[in-house]
């Protein structure tokens, strides 16, 4: 294989590229790592070297962290903890090296990339938007396992170092460098100047003085073994409060940062090695390394055969201008950068979305993605009117108006009289066929649904759903174009509910059911957000809007029979005008849009007393079978195309516990023949809307499995 590491030497600094042939990132696999040893031992011997000068050869990518494919090959403990202990060695050798290493970092610089960074002697960075630095790792299961536990703490900081590495967060060039992640910040074109420049001071003598920031404070709670304490307790806290115990390797990696400052070094990076061993061959890794790969699997689907290119979209139409309209117009400002034109009935409506959208684009100045000149750009963008001025040049129009086939039929006809021939017709509904709605069209093959999820700038999801006469062009424009406002677009078919509300319906009815037995609503919602959920079952009726929910068991109740029919809970809290977090109250209170405890009301609106109900575990088996059930029934449908589109769209559409790896992984684990059983009794003792599934069925009878 060739080699991934080449260079020159220029004025006596050694510039080394590293550069993975045939791969569109590098990666610090086993041989690259052979090769960086081999390479340190020529440099060290060569007398016309004095300093080195590292670069990735890659166009936008530094180095995207070790081979996950390579860790996630390894069966034991033991050889995963040789896997991190070569590693180490060899950024050991970096570290020590004789003759200054300064690294210039452009893209995403991750992982042991991140690692071998921190091994180098000094850091210079761009401050191009792909440039990310960050320890990912606890997202993967694992921990930094080449030292990154051991050198960031000491250059950073305790509370610092744990912030990044406890979240997996990354930041980009400018925070990094304000947090001193990086020595200089530079813009991309000097990037290589600066770094040969720094090879060379240092080659010189020069040594860089790095100083903390935080004063007395930040010195006692980083510099003593009691402060340290104190952080180490309060990251144990919020790191509990976020995982609920389900992952360890949040815990392990304070625990490898906590033992290295109390042993020193060389004990840290041993224990390091062992906990990532550990970790390593745990379900919970494997869970995440699949969702990983399935991940960057499905960025390059296009969700059909043979897609054609998609068209390029630069002109967006938005009708609608309530809170889902203007969040599709602002995110697709703020992250698609696009012109977008909004419309709504009369002129008040719209400046009211335009604000709403402006929002967005605000948020991101405010967390600093993006500069004040961006920010305007971006702001510029945005325009609407109470008529269709400006449709006509339209790529793609996007509806959000009212969730009503007529009202949504008479739209598209409006939008097909003022858009060219060539746009796209886009409806946001989340219940409506796209079929039906696509009955009043003149161009049919020019229709499709885009069901954002709300809010449109947090939530990850889209699901795109081609009707039978969606022409393959239009498709994949839905699809592209959903990908460059950052979602994660999952191409599903066009039946009730497609695939996010199907399965969550009879999870969302199960949870009322559980109610009306006497469960208490803040008890239900904790053993949901126990079990994985990042909410429980009832704060997400309150997030999504009770009104909403009905209407959704509505249609799902007409198309799938009484299995669907929603629990009475709903119709009584929307007569009520309890609509959730949007009316202020739901089950919830809210207050000045904070979530303020359950609202003692409920029992006696829903007439019955909080009574404990059944036992938990079967709170949890009924909600949980109730949704693998329905997910199986709508894999047997085709409503998604493979098991992993199901669950892709399971954990970003509602946040399936991720380390679960899904509702149909989730199934696979727990088998077939089981849930067959379990589901047979509860339908026995509670009713038919658990009877088994053919699918789960036929699966139970032959062995079969939804995964390979
Ligand atoms: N290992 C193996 N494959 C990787 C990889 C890695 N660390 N990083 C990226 N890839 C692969 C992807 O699977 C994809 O493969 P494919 O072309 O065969 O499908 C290809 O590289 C391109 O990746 P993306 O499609 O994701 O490209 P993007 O440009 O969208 O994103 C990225 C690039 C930001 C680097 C993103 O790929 C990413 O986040 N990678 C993972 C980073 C990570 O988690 N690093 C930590 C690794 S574990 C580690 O370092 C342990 C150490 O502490 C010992």
């Amino acid at each position: 294989m060739a080699a991934a590491l080449s260079w020159e030497v220029r004025d006596a600094i050694a510039v080394v590229t590293v550069d993975l042939p045939g791969e569109p990132v590098n990666k610090l696999t086993r041989a690259v790592q052979e090769e960086f040893i081999a390479a340190l031992e020529t440099l060290g011997r060569d007398p016309e070297v004095r300093g080195v000068a590292l670069f990735s050869g890659k166009r936008d990518a530094f180095i995207a962290g070790a081979d996950i494919a390579e860790f996630v090959a390894v069966t034991s403990a033991a050889e995963a903890e040789r896997l991190s202990a070569g590693g180490q060695d060899m950024l050991e050798r970096v570290a020590r090296f004789a003759k200054p290493i300064a690294v210039g970092i452009h893209g995403a610089c991750l992982g042991g990339g991140l690692e071998l960074a921190l091994a180098c002697h000094y850091r210079v960075a761009t401050d191009h938007p792909k440039t990310e630095l960050g320890l990912p790792e606890v997202q993967l299961g694992i921990l930094p396992g080449a030292g990154g536990c051991e050198r960031l703490p000491r250059l950073l900081g305790a509370r610092a170092a744990l912030d990044l590495i406890l979240t997996g967060r990354s930041e980009r060039g400018t925070r990094a460098w304000r947090v001193g992640l990086v020595d200089e910040l530079v813009p991309p074109s000097i990037l290589r100047d600066v770094t040969l420049a720094a090879a060379r001071r240092m080659a010189d003598g020069w040594r860089p003085r790095r100083r903390r920031r935080g004063g007395v404070l930040g010195w006692i709670l980083d510099g003593t073994p009691l402060g340290r304490r104190l952080v180490y307790r309060a990251a144990r806290r919020r790191v509990l409060a976020t995982t609920h115990g389900n992952y360890p390797a949040p815990l392990a990696a304070l625990d490898a940062v906590a033992y290295g400052l109390r042993h020193g070094f060389a004990a840290g990076l041993k224990h390091e090695a062992q906990l990532f061993g550990q970790l390593a061959v745990t379900d919970v890794s494997r869970k995440l390394v699949q969702i990983f790969f399935a991940t960057t699997q499905l960025k390059k689907d296009f969700g059909i055969r043979e897609p054609p290119p998609p068209r390029d979209v630069r002109r967006l139409g938005v009708v609608g201008a309530g809170f889902m309209g203007a969040g599709i117009a602002g995110t697709a400002a703020a992250q698609a950068g696009v012109d977008v034109r909004m419309k709504d009935a009369d002129l008040p409506r719209v400046a009211q979305g335009l604000l709403a959208a402006r929002a967005i684009v605000d948020e991101r100045l405010r967390r600093r993605r993006i500069t004040r000149f961006e920010h305007t750009r971006l702001v510029a963008l945005l325009s609407g009117d109470a008529r269709y001025g400006g449709f006509g040049r339209a790529d793609l129009v996007v509806e959000a108006v009212f969730e009503d086939l007529a009202v949504k039929q008479q739209v598209l006809r409006e939008i097909e009289e003022v858009t060219p021939e060539g746009a796209v017709f886009a409806s946001n509904t989340s219940t409506i066929p796209i079929a039906r709605i696509a009955q009043a069209a003149r161009r049919p093959e020019r229709v499709i649904g885009m069901h954002f999820f709300s809010p449109v700038a947090r939530m990850p999801l889209l699901e795109v759903i081609p009707s039978e006469h969606t022409a393959p062009e239009v498709v994949s424009t839905a699809v592209a174009f959903g990908r460059r406002m950052g979602k994660t677009a999952v191409v599903v078919r066009d039946h009730p509910g497609f695939w996010v509300n199907r399965i969550l319906a009879p999870y969302m009815n199960e949870a009322a059911h559980l109610l009306a037995e006497g469960v208490a609503v803040a008890e239900l919602d904790r053993l949901m957000v126990a079990w994985g959920f990042p909410v429980g079952p009832i704060t997400l009726l309150d997030e999504v809007g009770l009104d909403v929910a009905e209407k959704a068991a509505g249609v799902l109740q007409a198309a799938f029979g009484d299995r669907l029919a929603a629990a009475p809970a709903f119709a009584v809290l929307v007569k009520e005008g309890r609509l959730g977090r949007k009316a202020g109250r739901g089950f919830y209170r809210y207050v000045a849009g904070k979530k303020r405890g359950v609202d003692p009301a409920i029992s006696e609106l829903l007439g019955v007393q909080p009574n404990g109900g059944p036992r938990a575990a079967e709170i949890i088996q009924r909600l949980v079978l109730v949704m693998l059930n329905e997910a199986a029934r709508a894999v047997g449908e085709g409503v998604v195309r493979t098991p992993r589109d199901g669950d892709l769209a399971a954990i970003f559409g509602f946040g399936f516990p991720p380390f679960r790896g899904g509702p149909l992984r989730h199934a696979d684990d727990l088998g077939a023949a089981r849930l067959v059983d379990e589901l047979a009794r509860l339908a026995e003792r509670l009713g038919a809307r658990f009877a088994p599934c053919d699918t789960l069925a036929e699966q139970a009878r032959s062995g079969a499995k939804f995964y390979p």
